[in-house]
């Protein structure tokens, strides 16, 4: 379903901007086999504020203060955390995705590539220790990431069953439009000024979420993970 289309802001490369969410592409149970993933790579770190990411691209993991390279850190250790199969389903949703956007946006799917970063983030109410663990700031992707076109989010746990604040927020002059997460809800959108957000403060429990990002710019794309 897309919530609203309107002109792009000159130089932007989508010929129409908008957004759009939808329960119809990832099931719950997709969704819940993805957190179990982002969870057991997340066990390995972790930020020693409340905001964690895992990025399996590029390997950067939160621990502590800083990041390290998960596959350079853990080496072959890998392989007992990661299967074939979790790599599989997670090129498959992010496929399903694309194709997602491609269709609502009525651009070519093989035009898109993905782009970094494209990471998992858990988020709890622990104190940000970092400016890393800020992530409540409203911004405008295209501003923060270059590279990015197209923002897509894979909600990965469910807003008041699993935690509480944290939902997102687009903020349109005159009115704020809100996305409450829940489990296999993707929403996505052109990454633009015309798209504005930020994500309100966990105030308890634990947000998983997924950001998959899109470029028109293939020399700006990155390939899916793959075990090593
Ligand atoms: C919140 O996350 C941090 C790591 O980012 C962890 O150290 C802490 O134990 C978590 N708190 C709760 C209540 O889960
Ligand atoms: C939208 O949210 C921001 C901060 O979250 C707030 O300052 C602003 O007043 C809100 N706008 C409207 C029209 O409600």
């Amino acid at each position: 379903m897309i919530l609203s289309l309107s002109l792009c802001v000159p130089g932007c490369t989508p010929r129409k901007c908008g957004r759009g969410v939808t329960d119809a592409v990832i099931t719950r149970e997709e969704a819940e086999r993805i957190r179990r993933i982002a969870e057991r790579g997340l066990s390995l770190g972790g930020s020693d504020g409340g905001a964690s990411i895992l990025d399996l691209h590029s390997g950067a993991l939160s621990l502590g203060k800083h990041f390290v390279n998960l596959y350079r850190y853990f080496g072959d250790k890998i392989q007992d955390i990661f299967t074939e199969e979790d790599f599989a389903l997670y090129r498959d949703v992010r496929q399903r995705i694309q194709q997602k956007i491609a269709q609502a946006f009525g651009i070519n799917s093989a035009s898109m590539y993905l782009t970094k970063p494209t990471f998992f983030s858990r988020i709890n109410n622990t104190e940000a220790k970092t400016t890393h663990d800020e992530y409540w700031h409203p911004h405008v992707d295209k501003v923060t990431y270059g590279s990015f076109d197209y923002t897509s989010l894979l909600y990965l746990s469910d807003y008041t069953e699993d935690f509480g604040g944290g939902r997102f927020v687009f903020m349109d002059a005159g009115s704020n439009k809100t996305i409450e997460p829940r489990a296999g809800r993707v929403s996505f959108f052109t990454s633009g000024s015309e798209n504005l957000h930020r994500v309100e403060k966990v105030h308890w429990g634990t947000r998983y979420a997924i950001t998959i990002s899109f470029t028109c710019n293939p020399d700006h794309g990155i390939g899916d993970p793959v075990l090593m």
